[in-house]
């Protein structure tokens, strides 16, 4: 059994597995709770389980927890709060950008990178981004609309 400590939405977190490469997903979900993080292929096909590891979006379903010892990882939990959401968040739900929603944590995390590094994205940056995050219900439009609304373009 080893411990791993990391940041998890700005709060120090440590979590003893026996298993280095068990899947951050699950110390995520099953461990600590936060289930806006979704399993979707767990292959790393899908985006569903997408997080924000230092900047980046990350799948988490193909991320060992041996890998993230001492970073820093954000989930949508960690993104906003109902009453203050953040811009992409707020976008989406303006933009009602959601079907079944089970992509929309991938598509928010997603685009929540993207403008963390590129606030002035384009409709194109925003589609080359989103291009691995699948949508079964075709939402792709709303989606984009939103992400274009939260980087204050006209899409
Ligand atoms: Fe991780 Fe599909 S659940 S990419």
């Amino acid at each position: 059994m080893a411990s791993y400590r990391f940041s998890v939405n700005g709060a120090a977190r440590t979590v003893d597995s026996s298993d280095p490469d068990q899947p951050l997903l699950y110390v995520l979900r099953n461990a600590l709770g936060l289930t806006g993080t979704k399993f979707g292929c767990g292959l790393g096909q899908c985006g569903a389980c997408t997080v924000i590891i230092d900047g980046d979006a990350v799948r988490s379903c193909i991320t060992p927890i041996s890998a993230i010892a001492g970073r820093s990882v954000t989930t949508l939990e960690g993104l906003g709060t109902p009453d203050t959401p953040h811009p992409v968040q707020a976008a989406f739900i303006a933009e009602q950008a959601a079907q079944c929603g089970y992509c929309t944590n991938g598509m928010v995390m997603t685009s929540a990178a993207l403008l963390a590094r590129q606030p002035d994205a384009t409709l194109n940056d925003a589609k080359l981004a989103l291009a691995g995050n699948l949508c079964r219900c075709g939402t792709h439009h709303r989606i984009l609309r939103a992400v274009m609304r939260a980087a204050g373009r006209t899409p």
